[in-house]
């Protein structure tokens, strides 16, 4: 694994992967990382990265829904490792316009798949590491738990067209015996997260005094897993998993929406050093999200089992950890909240 190709590179999941792979001592590949820069882009989050591995580190402004583009790079790059985040992520924007959903998450990985399958043809000491989610299992009642047998039951535009992608990419083995893995993880939270999703966004909001809107009664149930854990997860099974296997990532951190929003409220109120309450008379319940999932839940036993890997962050660690860095890096926030990075992102990448 010396030439790693990493699509969406410049996303939550994706920056903190890059991160991730360079502050190992054992890596000293080259990444190539494939993003479109979509509002969830951000290249900031690795502008350390940039300047400390020139060698080793190269960004392209590539839409993998771009076949014709995508083939080039493959050609050129000649990877011998493909991790693909790259997607549109945000189950609420899937709600309002699923178009991109299709022709990012479904067209896009197809014409990774093709891409590699051109390039690799019968060679078995390649991977294309597929980067899913547990929303393709569909919503749990109140107890049971997603195994890699679960069928899918995809509910929303964008767990539907998560499970098409995942389902091509298993084609792609069967038929074509491309060497694949596949992983399907809870959520995530972390540093780096665009603050349209829950945690970033109760965090921002918050700070700025706005009010915290809780879909529903808050009592839909989601398992939180570090960052960091996934994507020490993605590369033990990119490295060591079977190929053409799925396995399921969890946090073993289950918690209803309006507990977690709690926590979140005294976590900031105490690092402020205010009274554990000041925010959560901002909580607000809104209208709920249409076809919500009620609970999702992951057994992580296959992963375990077969790699030994097994969350390790310890969940109001890791979330005071995260609460920490959404206030330390005020800078990011700004750049996010004024567009900042996106003029950046236009004068660096655009205006070439
Ligand atoms: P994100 O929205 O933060 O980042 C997505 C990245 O993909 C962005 O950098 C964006 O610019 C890029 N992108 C979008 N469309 C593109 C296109 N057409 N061509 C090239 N690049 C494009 O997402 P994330 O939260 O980092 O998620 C990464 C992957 O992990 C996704 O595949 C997602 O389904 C999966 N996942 C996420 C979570 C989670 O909790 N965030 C959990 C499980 C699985
Ligand atoms: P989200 O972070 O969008 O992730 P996902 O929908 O992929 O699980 O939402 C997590 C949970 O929080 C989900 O049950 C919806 C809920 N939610 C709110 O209650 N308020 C909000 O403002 C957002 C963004 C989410």
């Amino acid at each position: 694994m010396k030439k790693i190709l990493i699509t969406g590179g410049a996303g939550f999941i994706g920056s903190n992967f890059i991160h991730y792979l360079f502050s190992l001592s054992d890596f000293n590949g080259t990444i190539l990382n494939l993003d479109k820069l979509t509002y969830a882009g951000n290249p900031l989050n690795l502008s350390e990265i940039a300047e400390r591995f020139p060698e080793r580190y190269r960004f392209e402004k590539v839409d993998i829904a771009d076949s014709e583009k995508v083939m080039q790079v493959f050609e050129q790059y000649q990877p011998d490792t493909v991790i693909h985040f790259a997607a549109e992520t945000h189950v609420d924007r899937s709600i309002f316009g699923p178009k991109d959903f299709i022709t990012t998450n479904i067209n896009g990985t197809f014409n990774l798949l093709e891409a590699a399958r051109s390039i690799w043809k019968d060679r078995d000491d390649v991977v294309f590491h597929h980067v899913s989610t547990d929303e393709v299992y569909g919503s749990l009642g109140d107890t049971g738990l997603f195994r890699e047998d679960t069928a899918y039951d995809p509910r929303s535009p964008y767990s539907a067209s998560k499970a098409s992608s995942d389902h091509l990419v298993k084609a792609y083995f069967h038929t074509y015996g491309l060497p694949i893995t596949l992983s399907n993880c809870s959520n995530n939270y972390g540093p780096y997260q665009f603050p349209e999703k829950l945690i970033p966004l109760m965090i921002m909001n918050m700070l700025e005094g706005k009010p915290l809107p809780v879909y529903g009664d808050g009592s839909n149930v989601r398992d939180w897993l570090f960052v960091r854990d996934h994507c020490v997860a993605i590369w033990e099974v990119a490295q060591r998993g079977r190929r053409g296997e799925t396995y399921n990532i969890g946090g073993n951190s289950e918690k209803k929406n309006l507990d977690l929003v709690h926590i979140l409220c005294e976590l900031v109120a105490e690092e402020k050093q205010l009274a554990p309450d000041t925010y959560k008379k901002l909580i607000t319940f809104v209208k709920d999200r249409p076809g919500h999932d009620q609970r999702y839940a992951i057994d992580c036993a296959k992963i375990k089992r077969e790699l030994d890997w097994e969350p390790s962050v310890d969940f109001r660690e890791g979330m005071k950890n995260t609460v920490r860095w959404y206030l330390q890096n005020t800078q990011w926030i700004d750049n996010i909240r004024t567009g900042e990075y996106k003029n950046w992102i236009e004068k660096n990448y655009e205006k070439r």
